[in-house]
């Protein structure tokens, strides 16, 4: 008896980094195809040339970042002459952090905080890859995070049409967006320049999720902790987020559960308790990505009886407070259908043929206190 429980200090973790937001991986499965296209989009950059933009694409948790710092480490390991930069755009999301984030991997310090101009900044940048003959490639990752102040544009074209005024300057960006697809969201002048190579990182399939999440529990927990049972429960409710993040943390927080107990192995019901805790951590996570209209038209439907109603009704309240058309009512259904906040359902024969239910999949009072104000 006295053994199957878990001493004070004694603890179920190996390696609890390994369940961090910024571990990075030693293997990386299943992104064979991606990591070769980005390879093949800075090849160019290895013969001192212009590399070829690349736009990763695909819903959180599917591996764009990781890809993206894999690419970087072989980059590096490789040649001094092509110089990644990896944005965080959540942490620096104007244009002058973000230079001054390049700045200081160059230089090795940062710049002045105040007195010198965003275009020096970028001169000089410009100027000294310019004469090492070195080639610049950024990555801007969570994209979205410029798109307020139209970002974006400005940081994108000081980029791509750099060469004009500085020659010799070579510079290509790597964008990371968790959707599928940035149209609409570019200048036209930026986009005509911009002319990304798209690679898109579907959400993982169940059996992928499975050996990525074992390995991972391999690495991060003490063997007997963990059992196939268990494991198979993880693996279900990540893939049914679709977001792997969902999963690493899942596993942390069951495991966290099971010491809680003091108990030497993670049960399923560990499991469940941490997961309805890393359900609203996700949610919160998705709701800050939201757009003013996106959750406005999500407000509405958690104002509904049970949090559901038909899609025309929830229509016209919508009409009423955006002033929006239909196309664009349909466009933000559908991106909160994929961002797995409602889920849309078919009624029996009505009067009118098929009727839509959209019903929220959350606690609707759960959504409406977190996207207050
Ligand atoms: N193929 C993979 N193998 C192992 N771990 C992975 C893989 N893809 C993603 N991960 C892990 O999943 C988490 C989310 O991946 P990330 O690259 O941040 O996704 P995204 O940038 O698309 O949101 C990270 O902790 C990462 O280590
Ligand atoms: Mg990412």
């Amino acid at each position: 008896m006295k053994d199957d429980m878990l001493l004070w200090d004694e603890t179920l973790f190996k390696d609890p980094e390994v369940f961090e937001l910024d571990y990075v991986p030693e293997h990386f499965d299943h992104r064979d195809a991606q990591m070769k296209s980005l390879r093949f989009c800075v090849r160019p950059a290895l013969r001192g040339a212009r590399p070829v933009n690349a736009l990763c694409l695909g819903p959180p948790g599917t591996g764009k970042t990781t890809a993206i710092i894999k690419l970087f480490e072989e980059i590096e390991k490789h040649t001094r002459s092509v110089i990644p930069v990896h944005i965080n755009c959540q942490i620096d999301g104007t244009r002058y952090s973000i230079f001054s984030r390049i700045y200081k991997k160059i230089f090795g310090v940062t710049p002045p905080s105040s007195g010198i101009s965003f275009k020096r900044l970028f001169d000089k940048i410009a100027s000294t890859l310019a004469s090492r003959e070195a080639v610049l490639i950024v990555a801007l990752d969570d994209v979205s995070y410029l798109f307020p102040e139209k970002e974006i544009d400005h940081i994108l074209y000081t980029f791509l049409r750099s060469h004009e005024s500085l020659p010799g300057f070579r510079a290509g960006v790597i964008v990371a967006h968790s959707e599928t697809s940035l149209r609409y969201i570019l200048d036209h002048r930026v986009e005509s320049v911009f002319r990304p190579e798209e690679i898109q990182f579907p959400p993982y399939k169940r059996d992928e999720i499975f050996a990525i999440l074992s390995r991972r529990a391999q690495l991060g927990f003490y063997p007997g902790v963990l059992s196939r049972d268990v494991l198979d429960v993880v693996v279900d409710l990540t893939a049914e987020s679709g977001d792997l993040r969902v999963g690493i943390d899942l596993l942390k927080r069951s495991c966290l559960e099971a010491e809680r107990r003091a108990s030497r192995s993670i049960s399923e019901d560990d499991v469940k308790k941490a997961f309805e805790r890393s359900r609203f951590l996700h949610l919160e996570h998705v709701l800050r990505s939201l757009s003013r209209d996106e959750r406005t038209l999500l407000r509405i439907v958690a104002e509904q009886p049970e949090g559901k109603a038909q899609s025309g009704e929830l229509y016209s309240i919508y009409h009423e407070v955006a002033h929006s058309g239909y196309t664009k009512f349909y466009e933000i259904l559908k991106r909160l259908e994929a961002l797995r906040l409602i889920e849309t359902s078919f009624t029996g024969s009505g009067m009118r043929g098929r009727s839509r239910i959209i019903r929220l999949r959350y606690d609707p009072t759960e959504v409406l206190t977190r996207t207050e104000g």
